[in-house]
């Protein structure tokens, strides 16, 4: 491990972590708005169809109230993301339950909701198009010709040829749910309309640059001013709806000419916004007799739900990781993103590769289970080193973690030796069955392919006249550190302390556009842009005065010096490595510029009576590049090893005719911290030469191996592949079932 610098590699307080604790920190909820009035959605009750009538209710008094529709949109009726084929407001056709029709405001936040449910709606019902296989059966055309949002095919060598010559070829099919966010705050807007005729939009999100051009079409010729609100965790989930709900607020704003607050309850949030896109991804395989890779030949498909939104990308990072870290001469994979009549589903952690990557580790249970080869060594055999060639051509230059992280995993779990155990005491009656699996993953961070390129993302550092250095970048703070990690690096830069250095909210009218804060792209790439933008500064003075202070007064004075020269304000802008090279069009290449490594283990036991699995231990071994702050590597890996124990384990979304059925707590069951199990966490430190201090992103790549490890570890224990999420002990139950009838 490298030794930590003057704030690099320190767990140092987090720099929001006094107004947290004490309170003072306002979320949009805390936010005093003299006589707002609160806004609600009338939504569509069905799943497909057009809307023959809406009626306010005759005998209701609507005197304070403010009703908007698609009527009283100035510009384009669209949530603009990638296309722009979402309504804001459904203008006659309905394409999903919750499906946003009509806006109310009133100044009483108990009579709003009174006052929405007097809207009355009829609708021509059509039957809906629930499932991808409908979708692909073309029941309704709900998209285009053919249901399709967008297809990506990867070819690599000859995968037919191959399979004439395996000595195994195995088949599977693997499937994974919706998942819901479940961030603790759910969606909150606040928006009003200046003097000016400015549009002013406050509230929790992760990407305030996507809501301003989104506004833009809604609202043209209008300034639109986006500012942030402390967000209480988004996860992907406040990516792209929070435009929508801008979008609503504001339009209630302008009609209404008083500021105007939506404030999403848990039940409509679970209900209306997005979720992790469910999957169904069919692998076929073709080993040589030793278990070598030969050929595989995958297809997934995602259901898209209604609208488009982030599904082209989504897909692009599912396809992109749908082979695991493993080196195979001839690829073929093919995938699709289709509509049915459900919400939009979006992003969510890992966006797209935790369902992907869940196929590819549980595979590796079906190939052991039918060729009789063992599920490590089967690993060891096949996964990528330094040179290794992805499916898309790209060779793997440096940085490659995987043999590394899944040699330490295994060592420090005692992997072979609790798996020998657990088999004897599998044997011998008792009361619970108990099972180890391990799974290894990859993830890119940043954008795909081309997408930093386009995303062209800026950042700044500036000279402050109180002598601090202010870090001004568009990336949001929603609870995973990024202002600290942020300013860790600036201080470092310019070898100063931690407290000189102030990060500014993210609002478009004070902070240049960094892009999304997504894609596990903050530390690596806004860092990245950080570290240059301060070189700049630090050159600057040293040119003006011989050295670079790093006290207030010293920079106070630095300041004054400038000040008479020129900006204080030193940005830089996203340059790409000449060595990553993406061929967007052919989808070939470098698809990232690096790749994260993680290998897991989780050990569990199956009660024999009941089915009820509890985790007994996870390890994780995880290459992050480097550990800016090492407490925060942490939190994101257990948090996000938790989150994903609980999408494989008890998190059930029951979707009927398109609508979430069960969207509270009582019933969509998220892990606690009574539920998690044991973790031990093991970070790898592998630099990458083109990350700031040798980082590369950590926020997804914890998502993407617990659950196929659960899956292996639930075969241990009960003899059962189940690849099918979540592993529920019904699912058990009736998988002993149907064993024990079959033989
Ligand atoms: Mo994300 S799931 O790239 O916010």
């Amino acid at each position: 491990m490298p030794k930590p610098g003057i704030a690099v590699g320190r767990s140092v307080p987090r720099v929001d972590a006094d107004a947290k604790l004490r309170g003072v920190a306002k979320y949009i909820d805390d936010l005093r708005l003299p006589g707002c009035l609160y806004g609600v959605t009338v939504r569509s009750t069905i799943a497909f169809g057009t809307i023959r009538k809406v009626e306010l209710d005759p005998c209701w008094p609507w005197k304070d109230a403010v009703v908007a529709g698609p009527k009283d949109i100035p510009g384009e009726n669209c949530v603009a993301v990638i296309e722009a084929d979402q309504p804001l407001l459904a203008p006659g056709r309905v394409m999903h339950p919750m499906e946003p029709l009509l806006l109310v405001a009133h100044p009483d936040r108990n009579r709003v909701w009174e006052s929405s449910k007097h809207v009355q709606v009829s609708y021509d019902e059509r039957d809906p198009v629930l499932t991808v296989s409908e979708s692909l059966a073309r029941k309704q055309l709900l998209r285009g010709t053919d249901n399709v949002f967008k297809q990506y095919l990867i070819e690599k060598g000859d995968v037919a040829t191959a399979f004439a010559g395996a000595a195994h070829i195995v088949e599977g099919e693997y499937r994974t749910p919706h998942q819901e966010h479940a961030y603790i705050e759910p969606n909150g807007m606040a928006a009003w309309v200046e003097a000016d005729g400015a549009i002013v939009v406050v509230g929790s999100m992760q990407c305030p640059y996507y809501v301003q051009k989104a506004l833009k079409r809604i609202f043209p010729g209008r300034d639109i001013r986006v500012i942030q609100a402390v967000t209480g965790g988004a996860f992907g989930g406040k990516e792209d709806y929070p435009s929508m709900l801008a979008g609503h607020a504001a339009l209630l704003a302008l009609k209404s000419r008083k500021p105007v607050k939506m404030l999403y309850d848990r039940s409509e949030d679970m209900a209306s916004t997005t979720k992790r896109h469910p999957s169904v991804v069919r692998h076929r395989t073709a080993l040589s007799k030793e278990g070598r890779l030969l050929a595989q030949d995958i297809d997934v498909v995602f259901d898209g739900g209604a609208y488009l939104t982030l599904s082209p990308v989504v897909l692009s990072r599912g396809t992109l990781h749908a082979t695991g870290p493993y080196e195979c001469p001839n690829v073929r994979v093919r995938s699709r993103a289709v509509a049915t009549n459900s919400p939009p589903n979006g992003a969510f952690r890992g966006f797209g590769a935790p369902q992907t990557l869940f196929a590819a580790e549980a595979h590796w249970e079906k190939i052991a289970a039918e060729t009789g080869l063992d599920p490590l060594k089967l690993r060891r055999l096949n996964l990528v080193r330094e040179g290794s060639v992805l499916a898309t051509g790209q060779v793997l230059k440096e940085s490659v973690s995987a043999a590394q992280a899944l040699e330490r995993v295994v060592a420090r779990s005692s992997y072979e030796k609790t798996r020998r155990t657990h088999a004897v005491c599998n044997r011998k009656p008792g009361k619970v069955w108990k099972g180890i699996g391990l799974a290894l993953v990859h993830h890119g961070p940043g954008f795909t392919g081309s997408g930093e390129v386009m995303l062209a993302s800026r950042a700044a550092v500036a000279l402050e006249r109180d002598g601090r250095i202010a870090v001004l970048s568009a990336t949001t703070e929603m609870g995973q550190g990024e202002a600290t990690v942020l300013a860790q690096i600036t201080a470092e830069t310019l070898g100063l302390d931690l407290s000189l250095v102030r990060v500014e909210t993210p609002d478009t009218a004070k902070v240049p556009n960094s892009g999304p804060t997504v894609a596990s792209r903050t530390t690596m790439i806004i860092g990245g842009i950080l570290m240059k933008a301060a070189l700049k500064l630090k050159e600057r003075v040293v040119q003006e005065l011989g050295s670079f202070p790093t006290t207030t007064k010293g920079l106070k004075e630095a300041g004054r010096k400038l000040a008479s020269k020129g900006p204080l304000t030193f940005e830089e802008e996203y340059r790409k490595p000449p060595e990553v090279v993406w061929d967007e069009a052919a989808y070939k290449g470098d698809a990232y510029g690096v790749y994260g490594y993680e290998a897991v283990t989780v050990d569990l036991s199956v009660d024999r009576t009941t089915y009820e699995v509890k985790l007994r231990a996870v390890h994780t071994s995880t290459d992050v590049g480097r550990a800016i702050h090492p407490e925060l590597v942490r939190g994101q890996i257990a948090g996000g090893t938790v989150q994903a124990l609980g999408w494989a384990l008890t998190e059930n979304a029951v979707f009927q005719r398109g609508r979430m059925s069960n969207s509270q707590f009582t019933n969509y069951v998220i892990p606690t911290f009574s539920d998690a199990p044991p973790i031990d966490l093991d970070i790898i430190e592998n630099p990458y030469s083109r990350g700031p201090y040798g980082a590369k992103g950590i926020g997804e790549l914890p998502h993407n191996a617990p659950a196929p490890a659960v899956v292996a570890a639930v075969r241990q224990a009960t003899g059962l592949l189940i690849g099918d999420l979540p592993v529920l002990p019904e699912k058990i139950c009736h998988g002993l079932l149907a064993r024990r009838k079959a033989s």
